[in-house]
């Protein structure tokens, strides 16, 4: 059934905003899903809408801030006569807990991460005037019944989530406490959802996790990372598959050999490296060096000769000297990443670097946050303008931006616009880029 006419028969509106990564982004296509049973349809609008969720982030600062800055101007939304539901879900839930209903009398509902499964019923309860916080983590066995089966948006691209949670405790992230500990789903229940999928049309998997490559690791009779991706490539009428997001320390050579030896597996990584110093990255808590991560770049490239790296760097961490920054400054110009991410770094309460002692101010962390950005726009335009003139395979997923535009991805993940006819959203066309912008690329078919 096409994504809108699920809700075609929906009497009550929900409307949904959601906050930071991906993980959340499915969270919330999986509540959409979930609540349409009981009658609710999205929609953009919060004004009509009967509930009002906020899916949040606190993987870095002003987080919470952010959460109750929102919620103070969803009031005006809370209706009188009509009750209409508002709601707080994910990381800023986890964290506050009951502490948000005291907070703020004309919330409703406060979901952890793990509680995804009973919001139906907290919402039942809601709609009778009952307030209710739920932000408990659940034991493994449930959890290994409970990973979500998204319904989502695209009908050509899907996230399957073949892990969630992380165990690294990386110094500065409030993850592994927010999100609970790491768990492998059963690649039974994965290739089965992934075979659905096909079955529906879908011709791209995204596998997703937290920490996508330590997949199995900690699993008895269950295979790793790089034998799933074999596995999910043998699913006929699957045409792509890529994954995010990978932790360096488990970049295995096996899942290295893997952009070499399974086709369908796209040309794009993203490797976070965090940092180019040594003493930073020990601080960190990375659990690698920074010639380590520099050979699997190395080994990726060898592989891969294309492949497209991105990145996250975080900025002034406690301790970081400029002579540590500019250490990153050189890793990126080796890597050369096709986009990076970067953060200032911020103090997240309950983790260990928010104790170590931080001399640099906020403004010089910006300084060097944008000399780092400068350098990679640089490096991005490099990058970017040396496709001008090659032929992509684009899988076409919609609308473009302008009229009488269709767009898709191209294998390294890039967007690309090019003229044709919406008949071809579904099918793979070869598609010569003409010009290089900073988040996508104009191309046009090949005759
Ligand atoms: N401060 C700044 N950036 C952070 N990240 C995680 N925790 C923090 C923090 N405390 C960044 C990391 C991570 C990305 C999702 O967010 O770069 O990879
Ligand atoms: Fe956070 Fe590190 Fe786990 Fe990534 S690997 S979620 S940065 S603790």
């Amino acid at each position: 059934m096409p994504y809108k006419d699920q809700f075609a028969m929906l009497d009550k509106l929900l409307y949904i905003e959601t906050f930071g990564c991906q993980m959340n982004v499915n969270d919330s296509e999986r509540i959409v899903t979930m609540l349409a049973d009981l009658g609710y349809a999205p929609t953009n609008d919060p004004s009509a809408a009967d509930m009002i969720l906020l899916n949040t982030c606190s993987v870095r600062g002003g987080a919470e801030e952010k959460v109750y800055k929102r919620l103070a101007n969803l009031r005006i939304y809370k209706r009188d006569g009509k009750s209409q539901i508002i709601g707080v879900g994910g990381c800023v839930a986890q964290q506050e807990g009951e502490e948000l209903l005291k907070k703020f009398p004309y919330l409703d509902l406060v979901f952890g991460t793990h509680n995804l499964h009973l919001l139906p019923d907290m919402v039942s309860g809601a709609e009778r005037g009952e307030r209710r916080s739920e932000t408990a983590f659940i034991d493994n066995d449930q959890r290994l019944d409970l990973f979500p089966s998204i319904k989502g948006q695209s009908r050509l691209s899907r996230f399957v989530t073949v892990m969630q949670g992380c165990d690294n405790f990386c110094s500065y992230c409030i993850v592994p406490y927010v999100r609970g500990r790491e768990i492998s789903r059963r690649s039974a229940d994965i290739l089965a959802e992934v075979r659905q999928l096909a079955d529906e049309g879908v011709k791209e998997i995204v596998l997703l996790g937290q920490n996508v490559n330590s997949y199995g690791l900690k699993t008895d009779n269950e295979p790793d990372f790089s034998r799933l991706i074999h596995l999910v490539a043998e699913v006929d009428g699957i045409e792509r598959i890529r994954f995010t997001t990978s932790h360096p320390k488990d970049m295995s050579d096996d899942l290295i050999a893997c952009f070499g030896n399974v086709p369908k597996l796209c040309g794009q990584i993203h490797l976070p490296a965090q940092s180019g110093s040594d003493a930073v990255l020990k601080q960190m808590k990375r659990g690698y060096t920074c010639a380590a991560y520099l050979e699997k770049v190395r080994k990726l490239k060898m592989v891969r000769p294309d492949i497209a790296i991105t990145g996250d760097i975080i900025v002034g961490f406690p301790g970081e000297s400029e002579a540590d920054f500019e250490q990153t400054l050189s890793l990126m110009n080796e890597v050369r990443y096709m986009d990076l991410f970067s953060f200032v770094y911020s103090a997240r309460p309950g983790t260990k670097a928010a104790e170590l002692n931080e001399e640099l101010t906020r403004s010089q962390k910006i300084v060097r946050l944008e000399r780092l950005m400068e350098l990679q726009k640089r490096i991005t335009r490099e990058i970017c303008l040396r496709y001008v003139g090659t032929v992509q395979k684009v899988m076409v997923e919609g609308e473009g931006k302008r009229p009488g535009q269709i767009s898709g991805k191209a294998d390294n993940g890039r967007i690309v616009n090019f003229s044709g006819d919406s008949s071809l959203i579904g099918s793979f066309i070869d598609v010569r880029i003409i010009q290089a912008y900073p988040n996508s690329f104009l191309g046009e078919q090949l005759k």
